[in-house]
């Protein structure tokens, strides 16, 4: 079921709104089959991270298309699991997956995490994805987090490292581009928002958790079985890049693109290697 509670979403949230409920929203709801595969590798160390027990009450925020929902679904067996998203195009889709792959116990809230008012002191687990870097004020975000969690409760988030740990930011963006692009600022929401581990713990011990630990992972990406597909995702993703080019300028970034994806294709097909953070936290007892 989706909620549509939409009047607490934060001013400062409303670009991010405006995006994920049209063009990146609509554009992965449309391909979320290769959006959830493209980060599976990560998938397993993210659950064992989040302990999630039978019983549990779970929080996956920033849930997208629900994969980890219905994963964090299934291990609370007879608790429960609500993602949470901006997005409402992603949120129908989580909600048809939860529905066909028979995870009864998965509900779905479209919300803004950041200032949503949560039943207080009820959540076990709080779970992400990459799903927690968009928030204009992430203090005031993981405040609000903190509040929804039990005494207790554990905090498991799956993060990018910044920019120069990440080929698939740094090749897709140049080949695109044509040069190579300063890093966001570490302020602005982006994936990279929680890419600095003293941010991290400053924002989650602010927020009253104890102090997180961020554990370095390194997983391929996959962009697809084939150049062509990689070819359609990226600009999916990236193609704003290509928005001022003139037609010369607009083949010349495609050919490099297309050069970069074919560097990268191997048995698994297209993917690039990647550096993300675990961070786990508790919320004292
Ligand atoms: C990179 S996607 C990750 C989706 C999903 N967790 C996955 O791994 O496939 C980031 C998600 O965060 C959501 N999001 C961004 N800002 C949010 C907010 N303030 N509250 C709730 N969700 C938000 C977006 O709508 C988007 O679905």
């Amino acid at each position: 079921m989706i909620g549509t509670d939409t009047t607490w979403i934060d001013p400062a949230n409303e670009d991010q709104l405006k995006a994920w409920e049209t063009r990146e929203g609509v554009f992965w709801a449309e391909r979320a089959a290769l959006f959830e595969h493209s980060l599976h590798r990560y998938d397993d160390w993210l659950l064992r991270a989040a302990g999630i027990r039978d019983g549990d009450r779970v929080l996956d925020i920033g849930c997208g298309t629900g994969s980890t929902t219905r994963a964090a679904a299934w291990l609370a067996g007879s608790g429960t699991a609500l993602g949470v998203d901006l997005s409402s195009p992603m949120l129908s889709v989580a909600t048809r997956s939860a529905r066909d792959t028979g995870a009864r116990n998965a509900r779905f809230l479209q919300a803004d995490a950041q200032v949503y008012r949560f039943e207080p002191e009820t959540y076990d687990v709080l779970v992400s994805r990459t799903g927690c870097m968009f928030f204009a004020d992430q203090y005031a975000a993981f405040a609000n987090l903190a509040a929804a969690l039990k005494p207790g409760g554990r905090v498991a988030l799956l993060v990018w490292q910044h920019p120069s740990q990440n080929p698939w930011f740094t090749e897709l963006t140049t080949a695109l581009a044509g040069r190579e692009l300063p890093a966001p600022p570490p302020e602005a929401p982006s994936p990279f928002a929680l890419a600095d581990p003293s941010r991290v713990a400053d924002i989650l011990t602010s927020a009253g958790f104890d102090t997180p630990e961020c554990e370095s992972f390194k997983e391929p990406t996959y962009w697809g079985p084939d150049v062509a597909t990689a070819e359609h995702f990226v600009i999916g993703i990236l193609g704003w890049l290509l928005n001022d080019l003139d037609e010369v300028g607009r083949a010349q970034a495609l050919n490099r693109l297309c050069a970069t994806l074919a560097a990268h294709l191997g048995p698994e097909g297209v993917t690039f290697p990647s550096a993300a953070w675990l961070v786990t936290a508790h919320k004292p007892t």
